[in-house]
C-alpha cells in the first residue's frame, strides 16, 4: 500500500511550524476525513483553530461515563459555541458490566488503571480509529517530560494502525507550552472547563483527576497513586511504545 508522505520526513520538516501550519496540512492530506480527539479540557484551542480553517470538521470525545459534570457541560457548550456535532463514543457495555460487577467502581485504585481504561477509553477509541485515516489530537510536550517530550508533530500511529488501515496522527499543540494555551484561551476569549477556576489543569475522569498544588507538575493531578512513567492510558500508547 502506498502512503500519503513520509512520517518522519514531515515530522522534521513541520517540527517548528505552527500548530496552524500543522493543521492546514492535516486538511490538505485529509480533508474532512481528519478526526479531533477532544477531551473537554483545554484542547478546546486545536478545536478552535481547526474550525477557523474547516467549520466542517470531525470531532469525537470519549465518554467514559466518569467524566466531571463540568466536563459534560464543557463538551455540550463547545458544540453549540461552533455549531459542531461532536460524537460521544461510549464503552461497550458487555465488557464494562463484568468489570464493574467483579471490582465494583474504583479497582483502579487497587490494581491500577490499565483495566477501567482499558474498557472506557482505549477500546472505544480503537473501534472509532479502525475507521479513521487520520486524527488529531492536543497533546504536547510539556504536558508529561516523562512521556510526552518527544512526541512528533505527525507521526504514523503505530499503537492503532491495523493490517487493513494505516492511520496518522498529528500532534499540532505538541511544541505549545501551557502558558501559551492559556494566552490564546483568554485573549480570544474561547469558553474553557469551569475546573480549570478551581486548581484543576489536566482533567481526565472524575475519580483518577485531582488539582494541582502551585508549581505541582499537573501530571501530578492524574492518577497520583501510579508512577509518573506509566501515566499514559492506552490513548497514547505509542508514546510508550517510541520509549520502548
Ligand atoms: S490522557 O491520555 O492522559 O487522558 P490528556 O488528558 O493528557 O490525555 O489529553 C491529551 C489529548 O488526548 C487530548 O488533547 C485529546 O486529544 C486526547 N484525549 C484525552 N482524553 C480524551 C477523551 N476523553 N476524549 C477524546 N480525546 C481525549
Ligand atoms: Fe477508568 Fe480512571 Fe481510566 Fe477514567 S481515567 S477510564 S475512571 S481508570
Amino acid at each position: 500500500m502506498s502512503l500519503p508522505f513520509d512520517a518522519t520526513e514531515l515530522a522534521a520538516d513541520f517540527a517548528d511550524k505552527s500548530p496552524q501550519d500543522i493543521l492546514k496540512l492535516a486538511f490538505e492530506h485529509f480533508g474532512d476525513e481528519l478526526w479531533l480527539s477532544f477531551s473537554g479540557a483545554e484542547d478546546v484551542v486545536l478545536v478552535d483553530m481547526a474550525w477557523k480553517l474547516n467549520k466542517n470538521v470531525k470531532v469525537f470525545s470519549l465518554d467514559t461515563g466518569r467524566l466531571h459534570p463540568e466536563t459534560y457541560r464543557f463538551i455540550d457548550q463547545v458544540r453549540e459555541h461552533y455549531g459542531i456535532s461532536i460524537d460521544l463514543l461510549s464503552p461497550d457495555a458487555t465488557a464494562l458490566e463484568p468489570l464493574v460487577k467483579a471490582k465494583g467502581l474504583f479497582s483502579f485504585y487497587k490494581d491500577g488503571h490499565g483495566e477501567c481504561c482499558g474498557i472506557r477509553k482505549t477500546a472505544p477509541l480503537r473501534r472509532k480509529l479502525a475507521t479513521v485515516k487520520a486524527w488529531a489530537t492536543g497533546q504536547r510536550h510539556d504536558q508529561s517530560p516523562s512521556t510526552r517530550s518527544q512526541v512528533a508533530v505527525v507521526e504514523l500511529d503505530a499503537a492503532f494502525s491495523t493490517a487493513q488501515n494505516t492511520l496518522f496522527k498529528f500532534n499540532p499543540l505538541a511544541q505549545m507550552s501551557s502558558e501559551a494555551i492559556w494566552a490564546y484561551i483568554r485573549m480570544l476569549e474561547l469558553p474553557y472547563n469551569s475546573l480549570h477556576e478551581r486548581g484543576f489543569v489536566s482533567i481526565g475522569c472524575e475519580p483518577c483527576t485531582r488539582p494541582v498544588l502551585p508549581n505541582q507538575h499537573e501530571r501530578e493531578g492524574r492518577w497520583w497513586w501510579e508512577e509518573a512513567t506509566q501515566k499514559e492510558c492506552g490513548l497514547h500508547a505509542g508514546n510508550l511504545i517510541a520509549k520502548g
